[in-house]
């Protein structure tokens, strides 16, 4: 196994796997934000790995499967060298593409993991994620049905997306969890409510997804209709369309400013922004950000060595604030939703 060093590494939860402070979000590879040259997204699982990146995030709902399917030939090549983590409860039905169901049942659960082991070709989980939490079903039978899976050796460590801080502890209760993922960007700040607090005290590492605000905070989606191919999700995203885009656009003009004082790109700055929410809230911060093109990994994991000085982090802070439109068309699949 050769060493890698280009980026920092970090334990993810306490008694987690250390991994590089950055992971890659794998979901657009396989559906979502419009078409995909698989070379490409396959050059670009290399090129994270060569750049320090060991955390690749998959689930079982990203193309029903196919986004598992995609990352195995990539998972058996370099088994050792990474840190693989998929996720469970997001029911899905081949009739009927629109439709989501939030499943967490322990029969569920005992078949999801096993579709997963086979389809990602391993015999054991790194992290196993509950990727959205059904209020209706104790933590004591899901994530009690997780722990089976650990003491069976299938899984690894266990995540949870998508839940507040009283959820978390409730959850911890029940067995220890390595790492919570849920969506943190300089547009997204609702987890700052209670999730990041309860993941400090908890020793639980936070992995931000859509750290680039599914790329709005790249300064790519000007006018977002213009920009979006047809089929790609983020069309029905509330901020991206009609004058939500234009005002949000308006919103990065900071963000643009600070990318030109370090000679780094709005991305970049997006990126170092939620990396620095360690120092800020003292925990392990993992963002995955989501990207199919080689030459992207590199200018995203340079943002680990950008350290943003007060007056910059200052003029960044009124953003999320002033965002126009919600971060899912239904919030009820959000924390958000249940927070008190
Ligand atoms: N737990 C959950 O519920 C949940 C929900 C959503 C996502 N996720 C996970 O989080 C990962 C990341 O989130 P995400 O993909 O939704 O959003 P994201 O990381 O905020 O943004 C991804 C978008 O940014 C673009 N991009 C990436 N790097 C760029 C750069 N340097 N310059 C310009 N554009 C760039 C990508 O385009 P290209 O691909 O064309 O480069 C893609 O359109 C996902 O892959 C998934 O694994 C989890």
């Amino acid at each position: 196994m050769t060493e890698r060093t280009t980026i920092e590494r970090a334990e993810l939860g306490r008694g987690g796997p250390v991994v590089g402070v950055q992971g890659l979000g794998c979901m657009g590879m396989s559906e979502f934000y419009g078409d995909t040259d698989e070379a490409a997204a396959r050059a670009t699982l290399e090129a994270a790995l060569a750049a320090g990146v060991t955390l690749f995030d998959t689930a079982d709902a990203y193309g029903s499967g196919a986004n598992e399917e995609f990352l195995a030939p990539f998972v058996a090549a370099h088994r050792d060298e990474i840190t693989l983590a998929t996720k469970f409860a997001l029911e899905r039905r081949a009739d009927d593409p629109a439709y989501r169901g939030i499943r967490n049942d322990r029969a569920y659960i005992r078949r999801a993991v096993e579709d997963s082991l086979r389809r990602l070709g391993v015999d054991v989980i790194d992290l196993y994620y509950m990727h959205r939490r059904d209020p209706a079903v104790p933590f004591a039978e899901s994530v009690g049905a997780m722990a089976e899976l650990v003491r069976e050796g299938k899984v690894r460590h266990l995540g949870l997306s998508e839940v507040t801080g009283a959820e978390l502890r409730e959850a911890c209760a029940v067995h220890p969890i390595a790492a919570l993922q849920s969506e943190w960007s300089l547009f997204s700040r609702d987890v700052e409510r209670s999730a990041v607090g309860a993941a400090a005290e908890l020793g639980v590492a936070f992995v931000p997804y859509s750290p680039l605000g599914r790329g709005f905070l790249t300064g790519a989606f000007a006018d977002a209709a213009a920009d979006l191919s047809a089929g790609d999700y983020r069309q029905h995203q509330p901020r991206f369309t009609g004058d939500n885009a234009k005002t949000n656009a308006a919103l990065l003009d900071p963000v643009r400013e600070i990318a030109a004082a370090h000679g780094a790109s709005p991305a970049q700055i997006a990126l170092a922004w939620v990396q620095q929410r360690a120092a800020v809230h003292g925990l392990t911060v993992v963002p995955i950000p989501g990207t199919r093109k080689p030459e992207r990994v590199a200018e995203n994991t340079a943002a680990t060595r950008i350290t943003l000085t007060g007056p910059e982090l200052a003029l960044l802070e009124p953003i999320a604030g002033r965002v126009a439109g919600d971060r899912y068309p239904d919030m009820t699949f959000s924390s958000a939703a249940r927070e008190e």
